[in-house]
Order: C-alpha cells, then structure tokens, then sequence
C-alpha cells in the first residue's frame, strides 16, 4: 500500500481554488489500483468502460450493478489513498430512489467513496437526491457514452453555439445539484475553458483541452493495453499490449524449444533421497 494522505473531495475544491491541476484515471482491478495509488493518482474511476475494455462488450450499457460493485471492490482493496468513484451504470439511476439506492450500494457493499453519474439538466434532480442523501456526486457531459444512440455516436459535443449554450447550462446545473465536479468529455478546448472559468467546481476532461482542473484517461488507453478503437485525444504512456504480446511469444518459443523452465526454475531433490526409490 503507498504510504499517502487519502483524498477528499475538499482537498479537489481546494486545488481548483488554488489553481492546481489534478489526475484521474480509471482502474478495474486490484493490481492496477495498487500502482495507481503508489504513481499518486488523486482519483481513480471504476467506469463502466470496463464493459468495453474488460468485458469485451460493444458498448457501456449493457454493463451491471453487480458487475460494477465487483470491481469496485477489488480495487478498493488496492488503493488506499486516491478517492474512489464509482460509475453508476446505464438504467441505475432513472428515478431519485433508485439512484440514491444503487450510489449507497457503491458506498455500503464496495468501498467507494462517492459515484458519478452521466447527464446534464436531465439528472440534475437525481443529482440532487443523491447528494441529500449523503452521497456525493460527480457529473459527467459532453460525450455521454451511456446515451450514444442519442448523439449519434462516439463524437465531438458542443460544436455550434446552441450545443455549447446547453452544455454550459448542464454545467451549471449539475453544480447547481450539488455535484463536486464534473467530468468533461470530447468537447472543444475552448468551450471546456469556458465551463471551468465559469463553475467554481472542478471540471476534469477527457477530450476537452488543457483548460480544465483535472484530466482522466482510460488505463488500457493510456498504457497500450486496448487498440481496438483509440480515440484522438488518447495519448498512449507505453505500450504494454507489444510487451505482454512479445513476452506470451518467447514463452511459448520457450516451452516448445525445451528452455523453458530453466535450472534456476526447477525444485531438485537430493540424489540419495531419489536412490531410495529404486
Ligand atoms: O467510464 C469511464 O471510463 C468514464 C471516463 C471516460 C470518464 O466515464
């Protein structure tokens, strides 16, 4: 476990007002949550993208309660000190009581410290009910991927002045609600800029420019374990697919050449032990 202080959302607000950026990224499991809290990671994202690049699924909205509190936590067992949000998946949240039952439910059975939801003005009741139950809430706009049929797929939000007029009002609703940030996702720079000058929370962006308080990435994005679709604003860190690729191809040359195991991997036993046998 790294050695740390556990983040609260108050320590994000504090940075925001201090004019200090932050980082998010998304982790699924146990082992990724353990290097994200030792690299100082202030927030990890258990997101439903774990449908798409974990489960293998076409999309996000297909993916389970059961199937987020799962990984939920597995890596709350692994990261002590970045604050933990948990994504509340597609159809958990399309009434306050059952909102504000599925965000205690990634409170109460899976260690998450707070959840997020997307949506603008359309959830900000359900924000709101969530956040006066106790459970704070993170927003989420722009390219929403839960509703992609709506927007008409995986594509840039907030281009012509009415889009950007709706994103700034989901914005400030959704502060409005109570929401302690708020997730800003494939939208112009600019437009990003003008969010976060304007909201006194912090906005955390994923495609959204340079401009905002925070940035989030996908792990498998990022660290080169997903190339079935990498998005223009992925840049990727390593490329870990090449090295677990290339390391699964020397072992198999390994194996069928007889190199593999080696002395240095092998149990021996004594030989006068052994001469007792025969
Ligand atoms: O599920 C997810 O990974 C997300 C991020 C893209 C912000 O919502």
């Amino acid at each position: 476990m790294a050695q740390g202080k556990k983040i609260t959302i108050l320590d994000l607000q504090a940075k925001k007002a201090k004019g200090e950026r932050f980082t998010m990224v998304t982790a699924y499991d146990y082992p990724t949550a353990l290097i994200a809290d030792e690299a100082g990671i202030d927030v990890i994202l258990v997101g439903d993208s774990l449908a798409m690049v974990v489960l293998g699924l076409p999309n996000t909205v297909s993916v389970t309660m059961d199937e987020m509190l799962h990984h939920c936590r597995a890596v709350a067992r692994g990261a002590k000190n970045p604050l933990l949000v948990g994504d509340m998946p597609f159809m958990s949240y399309t009434n306050t009581g059952e909102a504000v039952h599925n965000a205690g439910r990634f409170l109460k059975e899976a260690g998450m410290d707070v959840v997020k939801l997307e949506g603008g003005r359309r959830v900000a009741p359900i924000a709101r009910a969530v956040v006066e139950a106790g459970i704070p809430v993170m927003g989420h706009i722009g390219l929403t991927p839960q509703t992609i049929s709506q927007l008409g797929g995986f594509r840039v939000q907030g281009k012509d002045a009415a889009a950007v007029k709706q994103l700034m009002e989901d914005a400030s609703a959704l502060e409005e609600a109570g929401c302690f940030a708020i997730v800003l996702e494939a939208i112009p720079d600019r437009v990003a800029e003008l969010i976060t000058e304007k909201l006194t929370i912090p906005t955390i962006g994923i495609g959204a420019g340079l401009h905002c308080d925070a940035q989030v990435l996908v792990i498998h994005d990022m660290i080169g374990l997903f190339d079935r679709f990498v998005p223009k604003f992925v840049k990727q860190y390593a490329n870990v697919r090449e090295q677990i690729l290339a390391a699964l191809q020397q072992y198999k040359a390994e194996v069928e050449a007889g190199q593999f195991p080696g002395p240095e991997h092998v149990y021996t036993i004594k030989d006068e032990v052994l001469a007792q046998l025969y």
